[in-house]
């Protein structure tokens, strides 16, 4: 059996369909290529009749799909000289810039809201090194810092504004395509700042235009209902909700998301904080597959519009889960409803405990 080559990130695989020259010092983690996991149990236990798959981001390196973007946009940044990255980042975002500027040898500065991002994003940060400033605000709070502070001072901004986070987004789509043989009917996604929808959309488009598929799915988003202001049709001031990372009211990529869903014959929707850990526990106990709450609400909006019929049964869907279960521990443990069994280090005890439990 041949030895499989060892593989060298999206930017190396894409090379052809992103802006990078011969001469570009590609700077990768090995993100990219994740699962596509086909749900086996959920969708007949829920009585639904479609074939899921979740696109599992949180095995990307630093555990969220922000690294396809974050390798493009760094890559980018040295190659024009840039010393110094800054972002605003609900968690996500901050980590992924961190590691990727320690892989680049910059300096990354970061802007998360003070206490509201999730632990281990906030862990990440400080291990690789990142200048990590909490602001007495939220997420567009930071955004609207970042945009002043980009025009002042040497430092580049890789929030999604920053258009080569979106090149490198939309290789998620490329790679659902080749596995699937073909674009899925719909594409649900969690919106938050709104860039994953729309570099999505790029992908599925670029791919139907060059002849490599004949369709694009219909694709639909779905907000937190304490931030959504694709539902409200206005800016939220004052965003709230669990899943932290799309804790959002003011998102960047308004008029591209809007756009996506004209352009697709997709809908936006909203999940409220109870579905979407109802979802992510489904997920985890039924499935096997431990996301970050945010990501849930990609699962929890796609099954319930299946229930209604918003979605044709028989559909094939892909769901992006964006982050991995271990960002935000304590969310997880405070909803997990397994209690923890404490015994004598002894045969007898341990046995007793399996007894009562089988
Ligand atoms: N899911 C997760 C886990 C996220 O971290 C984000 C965004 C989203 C979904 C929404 O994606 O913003 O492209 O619509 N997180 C950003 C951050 C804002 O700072 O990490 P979007």
């Amino acid at each position: 059996m041949p030895f499989r080559k060892h593989y060298t990130g999206l930017l190396d695989r894409y090379r052809d369909r992103l802006p990078i020259s011969e001469d570009t010092k590609i700077i990768d983690l090995g993100e990219g290529n994740t699962p596509l996991i086909k749900l086996k149990n959920i969708p007949g236990e829920m009585g639904v009749d479609a074939e899921i798959y979740v696109k599992y981001e949180g095995l990307n390196p630093t555990g969220s799909f922000k690294d396809r973007g974050m390798c493009m946009a760094v890559t980018k940044a040295v190659e024009e000289g840039s010393k110094a990255i800054i972002c605003a980042s609900t968690g996500n975002t901050s980590a992924a810039a961190a590691a990727y500027a320690a892989r680049a040898g910059i300096t990354a500065f970061v802007l998360i809201p003070d206490g509201k991002i999730a632990l281990g994003k906030l862990a990440q940060a400080m291990m690789h090194g990142a200048v990590v400033i909490q602001i007495h605000g939220n997420f567009d709070d930071g955004m609207q810092l970042v945009k002043e502070v980009g025009e002042e001072a040497p430092v580049t901004i890789v929030n999604s504004i920053n258009p080569f986070r979106l090149q490198g987004q939309k290789t998620a789509a490329f790679e659902i395509i080749e596995e699937l043989g073909a674009a899925p009917d719909y594409h649900c996604l969690p919106v938050g700042n709104a860039g994953n929808i729309s570099a999505h959309w790029m992908g599925y488009v670029e791919y139907a235009e060059d002849g490599i598929v004949p369709t694009r799915p219909t694709m639909v988003g779905y907000q937190a209902a304490g931030a959504a202001p694709f539902m409200r049709g206005e800016m939220v001031d004052e965003p709230e909700t669990v899943a932290t990372a799309i804790r959002i009211g003011h998102p960047q990529s308004w008029d591209k998301a809007w756009n996506v869903q004209k352009e697709s014959g997709g809908w936006f929707d909203e999940c409220t904080d109870e579905e979407i850990l109802a979802a992510q526990k489904l997920l985890a106990e039924r499935e096997g597959v431990f996301c970050e709450p945010a990501s849930a609400t990609s699962v929890a909006g796609a099954l319930r519009d299946l229930k209604s019929g918003k979605i044709p049964a028989g559909s094939k869907i892909v769901c992006t889960l964006t982050g991995h279960g271990l960002k935000d521990p304590d969310t997880a443990i405070k909803q997990s409803t397994r209690e923890l069994i404490t015994v004598d280090a002894t045969l007898e005890d341990v046995k007793g405990a399996i007894l009562n439990n089988m």
